[in-house]
Order: structure tokens, then sequence, then C-alpha cells
């Protein structure tokens, strides 16, 4: 651990898996990762001179000694920089920062049956899971979809698991297959998905239309922010105002102008970085709010939603 209390890291060994996905393994320095359970994800701080990332990333594993964790990073197309920065400078003996961890995607360990679908990088939290869900004996199964180029490379990260229960696609079912499946589960079931954002909306279609009641649905979303328009924010307790520019997050804006805010997951999905919206009308983008908070716009998640305005005032 660094002498400030800042715990660290080194990227002890990478490998790429896929041309857009690499498996990082971060050994912690003179401290030792907490027990974590399946479906945690860790905060990272990295980056050089010119910039500083944030990002959040699923824990895949952890060894028993605590020393190390792994994690996969998806080279994303429309990244913010963060996993083009690690996919091209993320080499052995790197230092990051680690900035805490959580578990927003736990298992729920009430349901008598776990049903996992997974597409892409979205496999990561599961692989966490399938290692608790057989060692506890648990009854489950995953369906994993991914382009037909990468089958390989995830029947590699899946290999040794129990095939009765882990099942590869290199295309999608019909939407009715899915509804059917989904529907001929035991009412005891919980459904867990995770994957891009296109995935995302065809699983909740199918579990809405099957009638699964919200308390036994759970996701995860790897949500890439975008961009929008510039826009300023005042800080309404300093009077300061803050500029928020095309490219960047109003999170990141606020962190460029020395403020702290909180922060988590930076991917609109744990309500961790919400900010009381005093003025002008926020453009939500989370998936924590509800409609009702969104209609009042006094809440704005600042990792991911941006101004319909010219202008919020923040009481920050
Ligand atoms: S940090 Fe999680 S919603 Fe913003």
């Amino acid at each position: 651990m660094a002498k400030s209390g800042v715990k660290t890291a080194i990227i002890a060994s990478t490998t790429l898996l896929t041309p857009t996905l690499r498996r990082f393994v971060l050994r912690a320095q003179g401290w030792c990762f907490p027990v974590l359970s399946a479906g945690s994800h860790v905060l990272l701080g990295f980056g050089g001179p010119e910039r500083m990332f944030k990002n959040a990333y699923s824990i895949v594993s952890r060894k028993d000694d605590g020393s190390e964790i792994v994690i996969i990073v998806r080279r994303a197309p429309q990244s913010r920089g963060g996993s083009v920065f690690l996919h091209e400078q993320g080499r052995e003996g790197l230092s990051v920062t680690i900035l805490g961890t959580a578990n927003l995607f736990p298992i729920m360990r009430r349901a008598r049956r776990h049903v996992l679908l997974s597409a892409g990088i979205g496999i990561t939290p599961f692989l966490a899971y399938l290692e608790t869900l057989r060692a506890g004996g648990m009854d489950y199964v995953l369906h994993h979809f991914c382009r037909p180029e990468e089958r390989e490379a995830f029947e590699s990260l899946l290999h040794g698991q129990d095939s009765a229960c882990v099942h590869i696609h290199d295309q999608l079912p019909g939407a009715a297959g899915l509804r059917e499946q989904l529907a001929n589960q035991p009412i005891t079931t919980h459904v867990y998905y995770c994957g891009p954002e296109g995935f995302m909306d065809w699983v909740a279609g199918a579990v809405r239309a099957v009638g699964f009641v919200p308390g036994k649905v759970h996701s995860e979303h790897f949500f890439v922010p975008e961009g929008g328009q510039p826009f300023a924010v005042v800080l309404a307790r300093s009077g300061r105002t803050v500029n928020v520019g095309a490219d960047e997050t109003l999170l990141e804006a606020l962190e460029a102008a020395d403020l702290n805010p909180p922060c988590m997951c930076r991917g609109g999905a744990c309500g961790a970085c919400a900010v009381t919206v005093l003025d002008g009308q926020p453009d939500h983008r989370d998936h924590v709010l509800t409609e009702a908070e969104r209609t009042a716009a006094t809440t704005i998640l600042t990792c991911v939603s941006r101004a319909k305005t010219q202008t919020l005032t923040l009481d920050l």
C-alpha cells in the first residue's frame, strides 16, 4: 500500500483472449483484496500524465490468499479511452489504484433456480457466479451468446464447467424461443442477465412478456456513457461554474475541477453519484431512477446523465 493509504496493485500478467477482450491479473501491493462475493466489481484508477481514468470492472476471481484478482476488459469501440489505454498500455508492472470494491449484482440465495443469460463481455460476473453456484450445489443454467468468431475464446474461458448447465450459442435464439424458455422455469427461479445494451433490451422485453416479477429479475449494465451537447453546472454552495464538454461526463468534469464527488459503478447502475438538482432539466440516462424521480427532475446521476438545459444548478 502506498504511504498515503492509497491501495495500489500492479498488473502481474495480461493475456489477449480475443481482439477485443484482454484478461488482467492484478496483484495487491502490501495489502490484501477483501473476500468478495460473486458479482462484485472493482473501481480502478489508472492512466498517464495526459489523462487519468476511473473505470469499474467485474471481478472474475480472487486468489484465496487475497493477493490477486482477475478482470477482463473489453476494448469498447465507443470507449472514453480507459479500455483502449488498458489494452494498449496495460503491460506487466503497470501500477493501478484500487478505489473500491462493491457488489451491486449478488446471487439471490433465496432462489431455488438461477438462470444466467449473458452476451459478450457480460460473461464476466457470471464466471464468478459459476464457481459459487457449483460449490453450493445450487440449481443453475447459463446461456452465453457470442459472435461465431469469439466462440473458441469463450469455450476456453468456460472450459471445465458442467456442460449440462453451461451453454454457448453463437447466435441469438428467436424472441419467441427465449420467452418459451423463460416461461417454462419453475416459479422459484431468478433470472440474471448482463451484456451489451441491445442484448439487455432484448432480454428485458422477453422477461416482461413472460411476466416475471421484477424482484426475481436482476441485471448488470455495462454502460459506456455517451457524450452530448456541452453544458454548464453551477455549484450552489460555492457559486462556482463548471463546464461539461461534449466528450466528458458531468462526473469527469467535477473531478477535473478538483471536486471529489462520490461514485462507484460509473455506469448509471448504482446510484452512488446522485446529486440534488436545484434548477434546470437533467437528461436522465441511468438505470436507477424511477419514472417518478425522472419526472421530478430533482436528482441527477452525474456519471452518465447530462442536461437538457444549458445550465444545471446542483446542490454542491
Ligand atoms: S456511480 Fe453508479 S450510478 Fe453513478
